[in-house]
């Protein structure tokens, strides 16, 4: 009897323990509270592409490895558009539905808090770039001129794969791209193989460290790759429009001292390899792609590759935790690329910030913290953000910034960061009126005087 009613104790607990409730669609940020995906943590993502670049369509596979962190019904990805074939987890058919960009996913048994689990999700179809209110332009996938290419900040990932589209998951990558064998495929991290057959080159690209979804980017066209191997330097590999004028390869070549400048700075560089994909577009902007920023031809300048090159500690592995903190990846960026520019290019870096000064006093400028959704890339979250930290760096002074900036940094590498907690930095090593400038710079109206 006492036997019987424990059994049936212990079946009773072993169901409820796993009934589940659904995740949550969303993670809460302040600009994007649907973005990202709660319930479970993405480790990471193996993506299959199959692309036909002259169609402009894909037909792929998506695997999550994920750990869930609550008892789960059904969960979220992120994906918009494309057509949904099948949705597998551990390995069992799923029923999912589509809600705008929710993939919702109602495995066939509940997960069990804690337990890893497989999500893949076949999918076809030509992608189209995602409306985004903090970017005047499509997001994500692009087709033009026989040229395929992402820009994804900040939510444009899901136009391409199921992801929980939110940097505070960060996670592996393996993206494995098959192309017709006259195209040219990259992606994040480093080439680890590349077969050719029957017409077709399958190229498989592994990002062994953590990786946010928006950093993801695939690029197929007619590009030529340029390896340079510097002792004391990670493995680069640029990728340039093939027949390329020698100024383009000849701009390209300031990478290896532009990483050590930033490693004497901040630490050693993060990832296993460094490279800028040059697009034959005239795009007049430029994304930091981890290990492979991208860039147009109208953004081939050395402030630019080293703003992006600085990314890679700043914002890829050292990254916000809500999109409303633009400025802990573009004001740091851009101070760090003049401080550069004047360090290896005679650029003056006090002209340069008075300039700016005057030009935002003018212009009108809004602090960097107080920024709407629609002014995440405001030219004040990069100058006033970027002015932030030189009036830091003035009141404190060269050792005490530099201990900042290189604590600030190795605090949060490889994880996530906000302005508190760098506030909290500067007041460890710079005292309570240094945090309370740095404040002043992100948040007074109006704007301090220099
Ligand atoms: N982070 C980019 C920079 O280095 C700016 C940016 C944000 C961007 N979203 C983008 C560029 C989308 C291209 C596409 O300043
Ligand atoms: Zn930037």
């Amino acid at each position: 009897m006492t036997l019987v009613v424990l059994a049936v104790a212990l079946v009773g607990s072993a169901c409820s323990s796993t009934d589940g409730e659904p995740g949550a669609q969303g993670l809460d940020d302040s600009f994007y509270p649907n973005m990202g995906n709660g319930g479970y943590d993405v480790l990471h993502y193996e993506i299959d592409l199959d692309i036909d670049p002259a169609a402009n369509t894909i037909q792929a596979l998506a695997t999550v490895t994920s750990r869930a962190t609550q008892d789960l019904s059904a969960f979220n990805l992120d994906l918009s558009g494309l057509t949904v074939a099948e949705v597998q987890v551990n390995g069992s058919d799923a029923e999912f539905s589509r809600s705008g960009t929710e993939l919702v996913i109602e495995p066939a048994s509940s997960l069990a808090s804690d337990t890893e689990f497989s999500t893949s999700v076949s999918y076809s179809g030509s992608p189209e770039p995602v409306v985004d209110p903090g970017v005047p332009f499509g997001l994500g996938w692009h087709h033009s001129e026989d040229t395929i290419y992402t820009v994804s900040e900040p939510s444009g990932s899901m136009s391409w794969f199921p992801s929980n589209n939110h940097p505070t998951d960060k996670a592996t990558f393996e993206i494995r791209i098959t192309v017709p064998a006259t195209s040219t495929a990259a992606s994040n991290g480093v080439l680890v193989e590349e077969i050719s057959a029957n017409g077709y080159t399958t190229t498989t690209w592994r990002m062994d460290d953590p990786m946010a979804s928006y950093l993801a980017a695939v690029y197929v066209g007619d590009f030529e790759r340029i390896e340079t191997r510097q002792p004391g330097s990670p493995l680069i590999r640029d990728y340039v429009p093939r027949n390329s004028p020698a100024e383009i390869v000849e701009a390209l070549s300031i990478t290896p001292q532009a990483i050590s400048y930033f490693e004497d700075l901040l630490g050693p560089y993060p990832f296993d390899a460094y490279g800028t994909i040059v697009l034959p577009l005239e795009l007049g902007f430029a994304l930091e792609n981890q290990t492979l920023s991208v860039h147009g031809r109208y953004t081939i300048d050395p402030m630019i590759i080293a703003h992006e090159i600085i990314h890679q500690w700043l914002g890829n592995s050292s990254t916000l935790d809500d999109w409303s903190e633009t400025w802990l990846h573009e004001g740091f960026a851009t101070y760090l690329s003049i401080m550069y520019m004047s360090e290896h290019h005679e650029w003056d870096l006090n002209e340069q910030t008075d300039e700016w000064h005057e030009y935002l006093t003018a212009d009108g400028s809004i602090p960097p913290m107080e920024i709407e959704n629609s002014e995440m890339f405001d030219v004040s979250v990069y100058l006033r953000g970027a002015l932030t930290l030189h009036a830091l760096r003035g009141l404190v002074g060269e050792t005490v910034f530099s201990d900042i900036l290189r604590t600030h940094y190795e605090q949060s590498a490889n994880s996530n960061t906000n302005t508190a907690e760098f506030l909290a930095v500067v007041t460890q090593l710079a005292g309570a009126a240094a945090a309370e400038l740095v404040e002043s710079w992100l948040y007074d109206d109006p704007m301090p005087p220099l």
